[in-house]
């Protein structure tokens, strides 16, 4: 067994670690982002390379972060050189947990401005706007929403401010406790809004543009965007797994911990793109509106169905829940950072992590109104359309945290004794031996080739 020192703290208990890990995976990015990738990218081919890169890619790393956390006992950076060091290799393994905090912090300052537009839309719900609302007039709720650059401001602050308020005082028994009952309600109601939408006529042709693939639509692109999407989704290449997994005691087993956090996420990511496409398709929406696709979908579907109000007030509440346990999860390896490399104590750091994060949403914030027509690198082709949150959420999803979580594997399969590696899994031989043999080849060689070509086409 490997050494452990035991002054480091650890879960209050299994169920504790696997709503952590469940609150950080399942968030904006299921309910907000994949519906609206799918609907830009033409659908069904979309999903299924999506789900190949959550078996091929995701779960294994997943797995990587959560052991290589457990034997490092650290903060990301720490563990990595830690192990590193043990093996005789390069301090330098430590980047790759840097670069994870820089992911974290440049994904929370645009993660905070949409789960600001979740708390306006709160509002608008409480005040019953959306049954006034059309096919037309549901797109210029959102289009004025994003055009106030001062409303999305005070939202965004909002949403921070509740962000920052659960990390300054470590993340809180009563948010654990919440998520406990707010991540099954927000189960079933995307199951009462699926159920809605399978009373719509647009429902056989949403569920047939999300399930069949017409692989004609594919494109180095679509293929590069489904992989970096299975990284945030799952909160990987951004040290946020390895942290949890350095409070992990020995008894979890990670291999079936992984298999239900993935399932979970990837079903909710689903249920959601079987609610909002049909709805699409029967009041003559547009699929590929992007970002404000479900702002402007599920309204409709609040504002016709019975019980509307009610349901709208609870979609948007549970949106916001799962936002928020997602974003406390990309505050905390900043400001443990901070913690351990300045003389801060956790509060100062956690208010000077939240003001930087703050701080750089603005740009986000202005990219939808008085910045939308600035193109930082417009001189390229490839990003001439791209204000500064599309980089951002370039950057970020398609070229970081690809790479930190390329290293990382590749780290764990070419690095590591094979030896550790079965024991710390603990699984059967057979389960171990794919796990291994995707580990070393199928997953780096995948994101390899895939973000190689994304790249350069
Ligand atoms: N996984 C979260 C989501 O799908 O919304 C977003 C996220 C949280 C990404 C934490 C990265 C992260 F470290
Ligand atoms: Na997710």
């Amino acid at each position: 067994m490997p050494q452990k020192s035991h002054t480091h703290a650890q879960w209050s208990s299994r169920l504790a670690f696997l709503l952590a890990a469940v609150g950080s995976s399942v968030g904006l990015g299921n309910i907000w982002k994949f519906p609206y990738m799918t609907g830009e990218s033409g659908g069904g081919a979309f999903v299924v390379v999506y789900l190949i890169c959550i078996a091929l890619v995701g779960l294994p790393i997943l797995m990587s972060e959560w052991l290589l956390g457990r034997l490092g006992q650290k903060n990301p950076m720490s563990s990595m050189q830690k192990i590193a060091g043990r093996m005789k290799r390069s301090q330098s393994w430590g980047l790759v947990g840097l670069a994870g905090i820089l992911g974290a912090y440049l994904i929370l300052s645009f993660y905070s401005v949409i789960g600001g537009w979740a708390l306006a839309y709160i509002k608008y719900a409480v005040t019953d706007t959306f049954s006034t609302l059309d096919g037309d007039s549901v797109g210029s709720l959102f289009g004025n929403l994003l055009g106030d650059p001062s409303t999305l401001l005070l939202w965004h602050s909002v949403f921070m401010i509740m962000t920052v308020g659960v990390v300054i005082g470590g993340v809180a028994g009563g948010l654990e406790r919440a998520a406990k009952t707010l991540m099954p309600a927000l189960v079933v109601l995307l199951v009462v809004m699926v159920g809605y939408a399978a009373t719509t006529d647009g429902f056989a042709e949403g569920v047939r543009y999300l399930l069949l693939p017409d692989f004609s639509k594919l494109t180095a692109q679509t293929i590069l965007a489904a992989m970096g999407h299975a990284f945030f989704t799952l909160s990987l290449g951004m040290g946020i797994m390895m942290a949890y997994g350095s409070y992990l005691s020995d008894d979890v087993n990670i291999g079936r911990t992984a298999v239900i956090v993935v399932f979970m996420d990837t079903i909710i990511a689903l249920m959601a793109g079987m609610a909002i496409f049909p709805i699409v398709f029967s009041n003559g929406l547009d699929a590929g509106a992007g970002p404000g696709l479900i702002f402007q979908t599920l309204p409709l579907a609040f504002g016709h169905m019975s019980g509307g109000w009610l349901f709208g007030i609870l979609f948007f509440v549970l949106l916001v829940f799962a936002a928020w346990t997602s974003s406390i999860s990309l505050l905390e390896p900043v400001v443990e950072w901070l913690e351990e490399k300045t003389s801060m104590n956790r509060k100062a750091a956690t208010i000077a992590a939240g003001l930087a994060t703050w701080a750089l949403g603005l740009a986000t914030v202005l990219s939808f109104n008085v910045w939308s027509d600035i193109h930082p690198l417009g001189i390229f082709d490839k990003f001439s359309g791209m204000t500064i949150f599309d980089l951002l959420d370039y950057a970020t999803s398609k070229v970081m945290l690809p790479l930190t979580g390329l290293a990382t594997i590749i780290f764990v399969g070419w690095f590591m004794q094979r030896d550790e590696l079965k024991s710390q899994l603990n699984v059967s031989s057979g389960a171990f031996s794919l796990w291994y043999v995707t580990s070393r080849f199928v997953a780096p060689i995948g994101v390899a080739v895939v973000f190689v070509f994304g790249l350069i086409n």
